[in-house]
Order: structure tokens, then C-alpha cells, then sequence
């Protein structure tokens, strides 16, 4: 039962509870009709510190297509923030007007934070380079459709590994599925943390492996998870230039790769996937953001919809 529940971090939820969110989420994608009206009279609030496209306007579209209402900022320089309130006040506020508040901050523990002041569901949209729990039942829902089960699989992460926050998420809960390998794929200097290594991986005993060379594991993955170097949290330009382009996925690059392989990214890609590859039928990233959409509305449903669902 998710009603009223905060996701701060994709441990915040049971396997059993996202089992229930994708099926959910599978019968509103099969009939969306049928959830019009769920939270008709709902206000959702989209609080957004950082940009985004994706996530604030899937939740948005999520909303609407349950028939309630949205309200919130996508930049914070138009709202109070800009004179000095604090976070708590913000939210406290907030919580007064909506039914949910959805977040995006650009510091680790923001989300967390303001949980504990909000007197309704706070819902993680990412929080600095630590986790982006939507994104991962996103990832879930179209790993689980297009393959068919989150079990099993060899799941390369490749990229930006330190801070991309999707990575975090993402590993920490495949390692809760049965039988699951990882290769993290990186430079040097961005690196999967060892709190995830030490942690999640070690406690579910995952099997994983690190390298810096892309092609040397491209046949042993079942799921090649990409991910743009995070530009926004580099402290210097200098690092970033010599970065960004480490990895670009090409089709020569794939030549070598399983013929059911899904090939996932977050988005927004900026040059790690060529476009050439978008015509592969292994591509599935904007197959993974229209996901997002309908777990989102599962989401949205499961934490303040009326119970019917
Ligand atoms: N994947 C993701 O979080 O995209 P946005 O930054 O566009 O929301």
C-alpha cells in the first residue's frame, strides 16, 4: 500500500510494491481511459531546482492524464527561493496547496530533507548525483517489457558512473533481482562509487566487473545502460572537455553485439550515442522515456489516487 508514502530512494519501495506499479503501469498503458478521472480534484506540485525535460513533463502529462491539475516552477528563480527561503519553508508551503510535490534539487539529501517537513508524498525527481528513483522504475518498466523479466540479465552501465545518479539508482535495485551481472564501464576518473560496490553489490552479492573499454564487453551484455557525462557537476571546464566524448556509441561499435540486446540512456543524450544508431530496432531509448509517462501515472495513482486502482 503506497498511499501517502515519500520515494526519496528506490529502497523505499519492496520488490513486491514494484512488481505492483508496473503491472499498473501495463494496464494503463492498455487502457488509459480508464484511469481519466483517478485523481480528478488532485493538485500536483512540480518543484524543479535544476532543468528537465523528461521527468517534470512526463509526471505533468502523468497528472493531467489522470485528470487532476499541475502547478510549480521549472526554474527557481521565479519563485521565493530567489530572496533566500529555505528549502523546509518552501515545502511546508507548497504542502498546503498540493497533494504531491515532486522535486528536483540540485543537492544529495534535498529530497530526504524535505520529506520530513512535507505533510504529503515527496516524490525524488533526483537529487545532485545521488538518486532519481523515477527514473529507475522507468528503466524497470522498459527492461521488464522488452526483455521480459529484470532477472538474469548482464546489464552494462557505461559513462558517467560517478555522478550520474540514474547509474546509482538503477544498480543498487537490479541488484535486488535474482541473478543479475554488472559491468561498469568508465573512465578512470569517473568511476562507479565505492559506497555502491561496498554496498548494495556486496550485500546481494552481485557478480560485476570494471573496465574502460566499451567494445571489449559489447558481446556479453544483455543491456547496454548509457549515460552523458554530467557536465553540471564537474568542479572544472578543463576535465569536462577531455571527458565528454570518452564513449560514443557507433554502429561499428555494436557489430559485436547480442542481437536482443536493448540499448537504453536516460536522455538527454548529448554526443555518447550516435545518431545513426537511433534506426537500430536495439535502440530503446525514447521507447524508455514514454515509459516513464504511464509508471509515473502508476505512481501518481498508487500515492494519492482514489483506491480503485
Ligand atoms: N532522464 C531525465 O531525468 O531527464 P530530464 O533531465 O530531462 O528530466
Amino acid at each position: 500500500m503506497l498511499q501517502g508514502r515519500h520515494l526519496v530512494d528506490p529502497q523505499d519501495l519492496q520488490l513486491t510494491e514494484l512488481e505492483d506499479l508496473f503491472s499498473l503501469a501495463q494496464r494503463i498503458q492498455k487502457d488509459p481511459l480508464h484511469y481519466r478521472d483517478l485523481c480528478r480534484g488532485k493538485i500536483l506540485a512540480t518543484l524543479f531546482f535544476e532543468p528537465s525535460t523528461r521527468t517534470r513533463l512526463s509526471f505533468e502529462a502523468a497528472m493531467l492524464r489522470l485528470g487532476g491539475s499541475c502547478l510549480g516552477f521549472a526554474e527557481p528563480s521565479s519563485s521565493s527561493v530567489a530572496k533566500g527561503e529555505s528549502l523546509a519553508d518552501t515545502i511546508r508551503t507548497v504542502a498546503a496547496y498540493a497533494d504531491m510535490i515532486v522535486m528536483r534539487n540540485p543537492k544529495e539529501g534535498a529530497a530526504l530533507l524535505a520529506s520530513r517537513y512535507s505533510s504529503v508524498p515527496v516524490v525524488n525527481a533526483g537529487d545532485g548525483g545521488h538518486h532519481h528513483p523515477t527514473q529507475t522504475l522507468t528503466d524497470l518498466l522498459t527492461i521488464r517489457q522488452l526483455r521480459g523479466s529484470t532477472e538474469g540479465l548482464t546489464i552494462g552501465f557505461c559513462g558517467d558512473l560517478r555522478f550520474g545518479r540514474t547509474v546509482h539508482s538503477l544498480a543498487e535495485t537490479l541488484a535486488r533481482y535474482r541473478n543479475n551481472r554488472m559491468v561498469f564501464i568508465s573512465p578512470q576518473e569517473l568511476k562507479i562509487p565505492e559506497y555502491i560496490k561496498n554496498g548494495a553489490l556486496a550485500r546481494n552479492n552481485i557478480e560485476y566487473r570494471e573496465t574502460d573499454r566499451l567494445e571489449s564487453v559489447m558481446g556479453d551484455l544483455d543491456v547496454l545502460y548509457m549515460t552523458r557525462v554530467q557536465r553540471e557537476r564537474f568542479f572544472n571546464e578543463e576535465d569536462y572537455i577531455r571527458l565528454k566524448d570518452f564513449y560514443i556509441l557507433d554502429n561499428e561499435k555494436l557489430k559485436n553485439a547480442k542481437k536482443d540486446l536493448i540499448i537504453l540512456h536516460p536522455l538527454p543524450r548529448v554526443n555518447e550515442i550516435a545518431m545513426e544508431v537511433d534506426a537500430d530496432p536495439r535502440a530503446a531509448y525514447f521507447a524508455q522515456a514514454k515509459y516513464g509517462m504511464y509508471v509515473r501515472m502508476a505512481l501518481i495513482a498508487s500515492l494519492i489516487g482514489d483506491a480503485a486502482c
